[in-house]
């Protein structure tokens, strides 16, 4: 069993700049919670709460790794004097839940390494400050929950299968959607690219499938299902998922089993 002081530096690192912008987040949630103001104010408010746990990352992470470049769902994009090296933050996934006060959302911070023209994660890191979990993977290291190694489920049954989905309206989603309901009735949203993936990694949830999503959703994500075990791959079946804003996710089984669905519902 492996202990949060055995982190490589490159995950010592990104732990320590989540954990460092997680505080503000967990007072942040806690006023929402109490906030007894108007939608529009609370979305500010939720708004600010990004920003600045964006800012925090940001600090850290340069202060660690000066001249490495930033992609941040905020901010955009930062080239620094290391264009091979890449943060991919997104400083709170799930915000719809963080704004209504449920418990389920994340900071999510991948590193991304570019060499001879292909890029590629390196590592990822994804923390729900409230239920204190976090998923770490790095490279050839294999994926963590806190200090417990995860692997993917090991079920092969459709029927006994958890499924997530991102439920965008959509007519493509709308066709994924019904030819997987047909497959299996334990479909759900939760709001979360990030923990969905971790949620997968951990063998909670068998497969998710979401069009729509960035990089930034999904950079830490990804590696942590890879490391785990699962597969990751594009709605083609490809590994294409970072440029194509879609995502396939699950254990071998599962997802060989729902990729063709969705890919076939999409091509009807
Ligand atoms: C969203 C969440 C949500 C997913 C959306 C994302 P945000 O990110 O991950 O689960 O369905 O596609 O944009 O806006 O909370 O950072
Ligand atoms: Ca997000
Ligand atoms: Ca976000």
């Amino acid at each position: 069993m492996r202990n949060e002081t055995r982190f490589s530096p490159t995950l010592n690192i990104m732990v320590n700049a989540i954990k460092a912008a997680a505080r503000g987040l967990i007072r942040d949630f806690g006023e929402v919670e109490h906030l007894q103001i108007s939608q529009k104010s609370i979305g500010d408010f939720v708004s600010t709460a990004d920003l600045n746990a964006e800012k925090t990352l940001c600090v850290e992470l340069e202060k660690a790794r000066p001249g490495y470049s930033f992609l941040l769902e905020e901010s955009g994009s930062k080239k620094g004097k290391d264009e091979s090296h890449r943060w991919i933050v997104d400083p709170l996934d799930g915000t719809f839940n963080f704004l209504h006060g449920i418990p389920h959302f994340c900071i999510s911070v991948g590193l991304e390494k570019t060499s001879d023209g292909k890029s590629e994660i390196i590592a990822g890191v994804v923390y729900n400050p409230i239920t204190d979990e976090l998923y770490t993977a790095e490279k050839g290291g294999g994926a963590f929950l806190n200090n417990r190694r995860i692997r993917v489920s090991n079920r092969r049954k459709i029927n006994e299968s958890l499924v997530i989905n991102g439920l965008i309206r959509d007519e493509d989603v709308g066709r994924e959607t019904n030819a997987v309901l047909n497959q299996t009735r334990n479909l759900v949203r939760f709001g979360s690219a990030a923990l969905a993936l971790c949620y997968v990694a951990s063998g909670r949830a068998d497969f998710y499938w979401e069009t729509g999503i960035k990089p930034w959703d999904i950079a830490a994500g990804s590696i942590i299902v890879l490391e785990a075990g699962g597969t990751v791959t594009d709605k083609k079946g490809q590994k294409d998922y970072m440029n194509l804003n879609e995502v396939m996710a699950g254990n071998l089984d599962i997802h060989g089993i729902l990729a063709p669905v969705v890919k076939k519902a999409n091509k009807a």
